[in-house]
C-alpha cells in the first residue's frame, strides 16, 4: 500500500467560482497535487524507513540522503501545501479572524486590513513559482512571507497558518496573467474558521513539528 494519498476537497470543483473555476480546481487538485503525492511514492518506495508523515520529513529534510532530498523537499512540500491550501478554503467564508487569531493579527499588524495589505503585496510581489504564507513560531510570533518552489515553513521550524498558491497553475486558466485579480478573489474564500484553529493549536500546545491534518 503507497503511504501518501491524495485527499479529496473538502467541497466541489465548482464551489470556489467565481475566484477558481472550475476547470482550474481539476487541474489543480486531480493532476497536479496527484503528481506530487505520485513521485513522493516513488522516490520513497526504496526507503521504506523514511515514509514518514510528510510534517516529519519537512521538518528533517537535513537528514536525508543527498541524491533523495530535492526530491522530498519538492514532492513532500508539494503534497503538505497542497493539502494545507484546500482546508483554508472555503465557499463559507468568514469577513475575517475573529477571536485570538484576530487580537493577534491585529496586534502584530496594526490591524486587520494592515496584515492583509502585506500579505497581499507579499502574494503579489513574488517572482516565480511559489507560495505566501502567514505562519507563527513555536512561541505565537507572527510573520508574512512568501517561498520558492514548494518549500515549507515547517523546514524553517514554523507552523503555516494561512497560505496562498501563487503558482501560475492556481490562477492561470483563469485569470491568466492577473495575479492580483486572484488574490482579491482569494479574501473572499479563506476558511478563517480553520486558521483559527490552528492558531489555538499553536496557542495552547506551541509546537511546530506534529501533525497538522494536511495529509489526507
Ligand atoms: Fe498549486
Amino acid at each position: 500500500m503507497k503511504p501518501y494519498k491524495l485527499p479529496a476537497l473538502p467541497f466541489a470543483y465548482n464551489a470556489l467560482e467565481p475566484t477558481i473555476d472550475e476547470m482550474t480546481m481539476k487541474v489543480h487538485h486531480d493532476e497536479h497535487h496527484r503528481g506530487y503525492v505520485d513521485k513522493l511514492n516513488d522516490a520513497l518506495e526504496p526507503y521504506p524507513d523514511l515514509q514518514k508523515r510528510v510534517e516529519e520529513l519537512l521538518a528533517s529534510l537535513h537528514t536525508l540522503p543527498v541524491d533523495l532530498k530535492d526530491d522530498v523537499a519538492n514532492n513532500a512540500g508539494g503534497h503538505a501545501n497542497h493539502s494545507l491550501y484546500w482546508t483554508i478554503l472555503t465557499p463559507r467564508s468568514q469577513r475575517g479572524p475573529s477571536g485570538e487569531l484576530g487580537s493577534a493579527i491585529a496586534s502584530k499588524f496594526g490591524s486587520f486590513e494592515k496584515f492583509q495589505s502585506q500579505f497581499t503585496e507579499c502574494a503579489a510581489q513574488h517572482f516565480s513559482n511559489g507560495w505566501a504564507w502567514l505562519a507563527s513560531d513555536a512561541h505565537g510570533a507572527l510573520s508574512v512571507f512568501a517561498t520558492k518552489d514548494h518549500e515549507s515553513p515547517i523546514s524553517r521550524a514554523l507552523t503555516p497558518l494561512l497560505v496562498l498558491d501563487v503558482w501560475e497553475h492556481a490562477y492561470y486558466l483563469k485569470h491568466q496573467n492577473r495575479r492580483a485579480e486572484y488574490i482579491k478573489g482569494f479574501w473572499k474564500i479563506v476558511n478563517w474558521k480553520e486558521v483559527g484553529k490552528r492558531w489555538e493549536d499553536v496557542r495552547t500546545k506551541g509546537a511546530t513539528n506534529r501533525e497538522w491534518k494536511m495529509t489526507g
